[in-house]
């Protein structure tokens, strides 16, 4: 599939790297397509990646990641312009880090940065995924020692036929998919990545940990 990446940081450099490697053709969309971080990932992944502007990849794509800072969401989708029937993947977290160091959502419980990306993102088929790990995991999600087990990969959204794609692109990369429900679903997917980087970046773990599925 050709898959368009918005942002191409952390997340969208890891998730294009694996994607490509999993036979995807990578477009990242991003402001300045010369320069910056954008330059590793599309030297590693070679003839199957190539760097345009935010509108002009989101254009070329059926099926976009969103792999921005949560702040930039909306000066990213407005960027992209018609968005109507596109699959959106929204991998951001509305993260927001007080004055003293602490960390929480900005928004959440009675709604979630999904949903907000979705009435921001008029008619997009909009997925929450790729949220509950650090991008280590996307860049290499396997555990070889793990018996066989596969780190899952939760998702939501209220499209099927995006949800598929989704599916397929994550169990592509190594992942077990696990359909959580509809969007609103996201009220419980981002407060899980809260947890995730709690116990791994501040509580003193190492990011090689994920959720396993241990019974079917
Ligand atoms: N880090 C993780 O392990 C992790 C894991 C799961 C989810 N997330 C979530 O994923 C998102 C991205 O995190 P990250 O760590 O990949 O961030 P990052 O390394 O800072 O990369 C962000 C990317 O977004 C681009 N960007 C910033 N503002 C933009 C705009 N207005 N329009 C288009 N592109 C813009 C940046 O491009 P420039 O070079 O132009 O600034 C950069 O390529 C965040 O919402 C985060 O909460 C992060």
């Amino acid at each position: 599939m050709k898959i368009a990446i918005i942002g191409a940081g952390n997340v969208g450099g890891a998730l294009g790297k694996a994607l490509a490697k999993a036979g995807h053709y990578i477009i990242f969309g991003v402001r300045d397509p010369g320069k910056g971080k954008t330059q590793p990932p599309l030297a590693e992944i070679g003839a199957a990646a190539s760097a345009v502007t935010v509108p002009d990849a989101a254009r070329s794509a059926d099926i976009i990641v969103l792999a921005t800072p949560w702040p930039a969401v909306p000066d990213a989708i407005h960027a992209m312009g018609d968005l109507r029937g596109k699959v959106l993947i929204d991998c951001t977290n509305p993260l927001s880090i007080s004055g003293d160091g602490s960390l929480s959502l900005s928004l959440g419980s009675t709604t979630s940065g999904a949903e907000e990306v979705e009435r921001l993102a008029t008619g997009a088929h909009v997925v929450k995924a790729f949220n509950t790990y650090g991008w280590e995991n996307f860049a290499d999600s396997a555990y070889p020692n793990a018996a066989g087990l596969k780190p899952v990969m939760f998702y939501c959204g209220d499209h099927d036929d995006a949800k598929g794609k989704v599916h397929q692109l994550a169990a592509d990369i190594g992942f077990e998919p696990v359909d959580t429900g509809g969007l609103g679903m996201a009220r419980s997917l981002e407060p899980l990545a809260l947890l995730w980087i709690r116990l791994s970046i501040r509580g003193g773990r190492n990011a090689n940990f994920t959720w396993a599925r241990l019974t079917r």
